[in-house]
């Protein structure tokens, strides 16, 4: 063996890391307060804060406690709550009709909050299950199988009731075919040009929706019954580019990847082949198991919140729904 010479090496990444300024200044993506929309569930009645076992930290909210979030959220500067609404069950009815009822919890509260808080976003999801005795997003034939057309006469119909209860974004999650485009025309015919439409466009059929469905009191109701024949088959991406395509094609002004995190590359080929605004949604299941491992000490809670945020906005999206964003905000705020 001959006498090697170490060659030192001319390129040194480690140089931009050295010092906390260096890193400040080469830093590629940011996240802001800007990003983050709020999911926030609902409930009828006064003074209460049911918690959501599945969810530590997230409480079902009566409207006058929503309140009192959302002034949390206007002094935080987070842009927009998104509502889902616990509906009781003797509301609940195989058509999931209480979801067009314009006198409706949601319709209330949407008012409440943009006559309160004007300049603070309001979204609504546009899907059945709430309402649905069956815990399924649409109406189901005598099979079981949930009938496309039908269901989507059913979205227009809610997303209408929320337009005119004052949305300012009405965001259809049912992945049924063609509601972008029914509802789009719905509310232009309505006059209700200025309702923007967030797509969940790449929806998969995902078991990390499960605390979501405990709070919203679906699950029992869905029993065994999955949603895989509407969902998409978590094995697919150039699916959800071709749903991408359909959805901004029938008027989405925003489009979806839901789950989060377990989804970056959809999230990441939907942004680089679309380049319209585009979210993601870091949904309960997420959520539950960063704050299941925080529990436990096996986590630093602040820091996985951060970062599981921040990777949203490497992918690409340019802003994410996440039952964090209040907690995030307020450590934003204190730098
Ligand atoms: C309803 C809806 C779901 C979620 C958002 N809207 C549940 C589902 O599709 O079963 C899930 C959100 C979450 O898990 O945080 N269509």
């Amino acid at each position: 063996m001959s006498h090697a010479h170490f060659s030192f090496p001319l390129t040194r990444p480690r140089r931009l890391r050295y010092d906390a300024f260096t890193r400040d200044l080469v830093r590629e993506s940011q996240l802001t307060v800007k990003d983050l929309i709020y999911p926030v569930f609902v409930q009828e009645g006064q003074g209460l804060r049911t918690p959501v076992p599945s969810m530590p930290g997230v409480q079902r909210l009566s409207l006058d406690q929503l309140l009192r979030v959302a002034e949390e959220c206007v002094a935080l500067g987070i842009p927009c709550l998104a509502l889902f609404p616990v509906i009781d069950a003797s509301l609940k009815t195989p058509d999931g009709e209480e979801a067009a009822n314009p006198d409706g919890l949601v319709p209330r509260v949407v008012a409440a909050l943009k006559q309160r808080f004007p300049q603070l976003g309001v979204m609504t999801d546009v899907a059945l299950d709430p309402y649905t005795s069956h815990g399924q997003d649409g109406l189901p034939d005598e099979r079981g199988y949930i009938h496309n057309d039908a269901t989507v006469q059913q979205l227009v119909r809610q997303a209408l009731v929320q337009a005119q209860a004052g949305v300012d974004i009405v965001a259809p999650s049912d992945m049924m075919d063609g509601r972008i485009g029914a509802i789009r025309q719905a509310l232009e015919t309505h006059g209700h040009v200025h309702t923007r439409i967030m797509a969940y466009s790449a929806k998969y059929a995902s078991a990390f929706y499960g605390p979501f469905r405990d709070a919203v009191g679906s699950a029992a109701n869905l029993g065994k019954g999955d949603k895989k024949t509407y969902q998409m088959d978590p094995a697919n991406t150039n699916e959800a580019l071709r749903e991408v395509a359909l959805d901004i094609q029938e008027g989405a002004d925003m489009v979806m990847v839901k789950p989060g995190m377990p989804y970056l590359d959809v999230l990441w080929r939907v942004k680089q082949a679309f380049e319209v605004p585009t979210f993601a949604y870091q949904v309960s299941g997420e959520y539950a198991m960063l704050k299941a491992a925080a529990a436990n000490g096996w986590l630093a809670h602040d820091a996985v919140m951060l970062e599981s945020l921040l990777a949203f906005k490497r992918a690409g999206a340019d802003g994410v729904l996440s039952y964090f964003a209040l907690e995030a905000a307020r450590l934003l705020k204190a730098g």
